[in-house]
């Protein structure tokens, strides 16, 4: 009699668990990537980075307005899909890896949607490498150390803008 509602449970912590952690591909939706587009403020000029950058949608929408745009995605499925998004876009690039080891100090605007654990993780890197200046748009998680210049709320999403 209880064996669903307890199935039910576990599930739910399972996913709440691997999400916190791993940061799984959750991709944004359509108003997520309006509102990060909009907190990036982009002008033509910037290099931006989506860590985690899933099939690319957030990447080729921010390609339209800046320099450069990277992805980095250590799954090769999704950078196979973000790849065809890519198409012939001159300014835009998947590199399949390690977040934390690409350097960033060259990222005007960086956007991550990843886990409360990475997000923590990549907060020390950030301090570590990037420069003054540099915008930072987080998708979900929150950073301990910095508060937030600007907050957008997708339905239960927020979404926040940094800055080093
Ligand atoms: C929540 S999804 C976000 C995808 C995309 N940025 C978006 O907003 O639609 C997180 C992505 O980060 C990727 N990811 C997680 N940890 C990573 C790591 N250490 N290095 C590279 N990619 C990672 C996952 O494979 C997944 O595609």
């Amino acid at each position: 009699m209880y064996l669903i509602p307890a199935l039910m449970f576990l599930s739910l912590l399972l996913i709440y668990i691997i999400k916190n952690r791993l940061a799984i591909f959750w991709p944004s939706t359509g108003r997520m990537v309006d509102a990060i587009e909009e907190l990036a403020d982009l002008k033509g000029r910037e290099t931006v980075y989506d860590l985690g950058s899933g099939d690319g949608r957030v990447l080729v929408r921010l390609a339209k307005n800046a320099k450069k745009a990277t992805g980095i995605e250590h799954n090769p499925i999704l950078n196979a899909i973000a790849r065809k998004r890519i198409g012939g876009l001159k300014n835009v690039s998947v590199t399949q890896g390690d977040i934390f080891e690409k350097d960033l100090k060259d990222a005007d605007v960086i956007v991550a949607y990843l886990s409360r654990f990475l997000t923590h993780k990549l907060e020390k890197k950030i301090i570590k490498e990037c420069r003054n200046g540099t915008k930072i748009i987080l998708v979900g998680y929150r950073f301990n150390g910095m508060k937030p210049l600007k907050e957008r709320r997708v339905f239960l999403m927020r979404i926040r803008l940094y800055k080093v």
